[in-house]
């Protein structure tokens, strides 16, 4: 059990893509080592450039960060002797979440923290039916985009030591991170449901006439106040990635309208995944996303 006083120094981080390298900068802005484990040594070396320039915004960090020490995939075993706490941030496929989980947990120390950054897949799902060492120590830690969304959602299964998400909250906070705990277990995180509810309805509302994407953006914006409205939102996300979790959402949950779904694959099946491919709800081939 990791506890402040008997703590390792340093947290690892498998997978060095969009959320490992920022994590890397989160968690070693108060002076402590992390290590960046990645199959793909390019991703390390971009890794390091890309912490170095979130160092350079820092205004005046109080503390010397620590170190970035960057690994390839073997020996991990060795790697994360010195870590309280290991997060795999590898692509979102369950099978290769699983099969991560369980080479981390089986090379991590007893006293190491095991958590998962899936954004769709519960802890629950990603270990379920797995070999593990000491399930009581996995757990999920979902991040937004750190720094500049700082908040972290920590979620557990059934058998999750209470005392592993107490401290994994604590030193969220002491690393600049604005920690959420889920206390039940939840198919999608507490924001992500809200904003599915949201993207839901809104797609209801194009699909059945009622306004245009457009309007429904500017409708939004004026009243919340907020720099973009849902359908630029999920412009931004891609089509396909938004159904994809809608369809996760649908087979978690019974009930769910079918209708956002269909509207989606229509527009998919037009070659409209969004700002990636230049066409969406809006025409980005201008790069200003005029509504279509
Ligand atoms: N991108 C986001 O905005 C975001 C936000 C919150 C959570 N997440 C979650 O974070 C996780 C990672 O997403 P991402 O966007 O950083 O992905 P990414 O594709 O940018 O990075 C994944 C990294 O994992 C590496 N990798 C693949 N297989 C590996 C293996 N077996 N061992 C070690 N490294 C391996 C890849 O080389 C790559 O560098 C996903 O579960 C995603 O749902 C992403």
């Amino acid at each position: 059990m990791a506890s402040a006083s008997v703590m390792k120094p340093s947290v690892s981080l498998v997978g060095a893509g969009t959320q490992g390298r920022r994590l890397a900068y989160m968690w070693s802005t108060q002076g402590h080592d992390v290590h960046l484990i990645d199959s793909v040594p390019r991703q390390l070396e971009n890794s390091i450039a890309y912490i170095e320039g979130l160092r350079q915004a820092d205004s005046k960090p109080l503390v010397a960060p620590g170190r970035i020490l960057t690994h390839g995939i073997d020996g991990l075993g060795a790697v994360l002797q010195d870590s309280w706490l290991v997060v795999e941030c590898v692509p979102e496929r369950l099978a290769l979440k699983r099969q991560v989980i369980s080479e981390i947990e089986a090379a991590a120390p007893q006293d190491t923290i095991v958590a998962s950054n899936s954004s769709s897949f519960t802890i629950s799902e990603i270990i379920q039916g797995l070999r593990l060492q000491d399930d009581s120590r996995v757990l999920s830690a979902h991040s937004y985009w750190p720094p500049e969304t700082n908040v972290i959602e920590i979620m557990g299964h059934s058998r999750t030591d209470a005392r592993h998400i107490v401290t994994l909250l604590e030193q969220c906070r002491q690393h600049g991170f604005q920690p959420f705990h889920v206390k039940r277990d939840s198919v999608g995180y507490i924001y992500n449901r809200i904003w599915a509810a949201i993207k839901r309805e809104a797609l209801m509302v194009a699909a059945e006439g009622a306004a245009s994407p457009q309007e429904v953006d500017d409708i939004f914006k004026s009243v919340l106040k907020t720099p973009k409205g849902p359908f630029e939102q999920m412009d931004v996300v891609g089509l396909d990635v938004v159904l994809d979790i809608e369809e996760h959402y649908a087979q978690a949950r019974s009930g769910l309208p079918t209708v956002p779904r269909e509207y989606l694959k229509g527009l998919i099946s037009e070659g409209k995944l969004g700002e990636k491919n230049g066409r969406g709800f809006y025409d980005y081939s201008d790069q200003k996303g005029t509504g279509l």
